[in-house]
């Protein structure tokens, strides 16, 4: 019998941070309730397609805006992508920047983190009754899925975007901002974006299998900056409102950019030569 070479078809999940999480982008939607063995996601997934590529869209603080960052249930958010089948996942983030010429309204396209979370699971394997066996030490190099960093950019560039092509984000817990002293040090640090949500978001999805890419725009200079008033969130969700059209419009483009490409190599390896490196197994 012959054998299938076809590629493995792609299923696109979109995490749409703060302000973007508008299911206009999807045809033929509908939208499914979810539940996981780490109890249920931020909210219904909706699933529909962007120009015949199937796609799954999920608010990650809720369609209400009412899960603050420490809250949202990450690996439920994850499990539910993958339960759902998806082989990708594309998010968007709004952050504050560490580097000067990074400006508020620049895209960029993260390729690692520094974790500051201190509240938050960070693996599926955790010994509970219902979730996998056994005990996952992965590596997060890379932590970014470098070909949808790469898809992501082009995309960017073909919509005539400037974009930042690499960045160290550094995850906070929140809700509170830096302080100016933390704000130094992780500048000091290397660290060139702020958030409160990569972490363990790029984490669960490596975990799962999953190609994660993240867009992020810059929305602030945090608190660093002399002679500037420090972050807050009014600018914030101005800046994000301004720009946000900008990541809508690369997140439609490069989901018909990603099925354009074969990732059968890609897929296969996340689900299964990562996660074999990484099992402690017990039988
Ligand atoms: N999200 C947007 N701006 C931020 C900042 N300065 N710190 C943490 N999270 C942010």
């Amino acid at each position: 019998k012959d054998i299938n070479l076809d590629p493995l078809p792609v299923k696109i999940g979109i995490i749409g941070g703060s302000g973007l999480d508008d299911p206009d982008i999807l045809e033929n939607r509908k939208a499914t309730e979810i539940d996981t063995p780490y109890g249920a996601p931020s909210d219904a997934l909706i699933e529909g397609e962007i120009a015949g590529v199937k796609c799954v869209l999920l608010a990650r603080h809720g369609r209400k805006h009412n899960i603050m960052p420490s809250n949202v249930n990450y690996r439920a958010n994850i499990w539910a992508m993958r339960q759902v089948g998806c082989t990708h996942l594309i998010v968007s983030t709004a952050c504050g920047s560490l580097r000067e010429e990074i400006r508020p309204g620049d895209l960029v396209m993260p390729n690692d983190f520094i974790d500051r979370t201190t509240k938050r699971s960070q693996t599926f394997f955790d010994g509970g009754g219902q979730s996998p066996q056994g005990v996952c030490h992965l590596s997060m190099y890379p932590s970014f899925s470098e070909r949808v960093r790469e898809v992501l950019i082009a995309t960017a560039k073909e919509l005539d975007y400037n974009v930042h092509e690499k960045a160290t984000i550094v995850t906070i817990e929140g809700p509170r901002f830096s302080s100016r002293s933390e704000s130094n040090m992780f500048r000091q640090w290397g660290g060139d974006l702020i958030n409160m949500t990569t972490c363990p978001e790029v984490v669960l999805a490596k975990e799962a299998g999953l190609l994660y890419g993240s867009v992020a725009i810059a929305t602030d200079y945090d608190c660093w900056r002399m002679g500037c008033e420090g972050v807050n969130v009014q600018d914030v969700l101005k800046t994000f409102g301004e720009n946000v059209i900008k990541v809508k419009n690369i997140l439609v483009k490069a989901v018909q950019n990603i099925a354009k490409q074969d990732w059968s190599e890609d897929i296969l390896n996340a689900k299964v030569i990562n996660l074999l490196y990484s099992y402690d197994f017990i039988f």
